[in-house]
């Protein structure tokens, strides 16, 4: 997802938690009840979601970025549209995981200043450069496709601002998915020329992809925590798999060709097996030093400084509008 925080370290507690209402929390949890933000919560499950619903924010507002890229050179309007959509789109999911964030006591302004200031981290996905109209397709039908996998379970995530907020955004990641393949399958059915840069496209995004799901379970140390609290419902590997499982068949589909040599149909297990993840290259985008992490986050900088009219304006409106109504209610009494 833009969600590879879940496979991160979980919040260490700082406080030492009551026993008694440690157990009653858990026993909600247990019972599938949903935690509400008025609602007691251990230090360390409130520290652990701002931290993944956040960084799944900045994923959302900054995979609007490879995109953009593309509005002004979609090569019809139909794609254009389609396209403003679908970055419209993501901006919103963007707002609603802001939102969902505030509910557990953080600011929105306080959340963007650790973007900008490259303290809080994004999807690695969000890193790598578009550099032909068949990224874009590439972009819908595996980084949204990885997407939906990661988040459907994330609607029956413990928390309920977070678990509402993905109902909506997975409806609308279907969407997006389907788009992406659609490019594809149009680019397949087309010139040799247009198959071969759907290929290539498919070569550049295809291990990416495999990398948004985070590191090897035999990596992930505290996944369990997670999985106890129900904030994530199954282990990275096991969501990849599903990802790889459901991807296949389509690339077959498709005419193109996996860029994996290792790749085989496992028929015991019905599974489809794939080589060796390169977690080197996944740890040096991650930690800033990817394709394009400079140039997302400069670009998020520049835009935020020119919006600062819109928000400057937006406040003295708001004020001016609160005067208003105070004179109103004063020259009524
Ligand atoms: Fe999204
Ligand atoms: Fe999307």
């Amino acid at each position: 997802m833009y969600t590879q925080a879940l496979n991160e370290a979980v919040e260490r507690p700082r406080v030492v938690e009551d026993p008694e209402k440690l157990a009653a929390f858990q026993a909600r949890i247990d019972a599938e009840e949903k935690i509400e933000p008025n609602d007691w919560m251990p230090e360390a499950y409130r520290r652990t979601l701002i931290r993944q619903i956040s960084q799944h924010a900045h994923s959302e507002v900054v995979g609007m970025l490879p995109e953009g890229n593309w509005l002004t050179r979609a090569p019809s309007l139909k794609r254009k549209a389609a396209l403003l959509a679908k970055i419209q789109d993501e901006g919103g999911h963007g707002l609603y995981l802001y939102a969902a964030a505030e509910t557990l006591g953080v600011s929105r302004e306080e959340l963007y200043e650790q973007l900008l200031a490259g303290k809080a981290k994004y999807s690695s996905i969000f890193n790598y450069p578009t550099l032909t109209w068949a990224d874009i397709g590439c972009i819908g039908w595996l980084v949204d496709g990885a997407a939906i996998m990661n988040q459907i379970p994330l609607c029956r995530t413990s928390y309920g601002p977070y678990a509402r907020a993905m109902i909506r955004i997975c409806k609308e990641e279907s969407f997006h998915q389907r788009q992406g393949y659609e490019i594809m399958l149009t680019l397949c059915r087309g010139t040799p020329e247009q198959k071969a840069m759907a290929q290539d496209a498919l070569n550049r995004w295809w291990w990416p992809a495999l990398m948004m799901f985070g590191p090897p379970d035999s990596e992930s140390v505290h996944t369990e925590q997670s999985m106890r609290w129900k904030i994530k419902r199954f282990t990275n590997d096991e969501l990849r798999q599903k990802f790889v499982d459901a991807t296949v068949p389509q690339a077959h589909y498709l005419g193109l060709t996996i860029p994996d040599p290792e790749l085989r149909y496992d028929e015991a297990t019905g599974h489809w097996r794939y080589g060796k993840i390169d977690w080197e290259e996944f740890k040096r985008v991650i930690a800033g030093f990817g394709p394009c992490n400079r140039e997302r986050l400069e670009a998020k900088r520049k835009a935020h400084e020119e919006g600062r009219w819109v928000r400057e304006a937006a406040l003295a409106y708001a004020a001016k509008q609160r005067a208003r109504a105070m004179a109103q209610k004063i020259a009524a009494e």
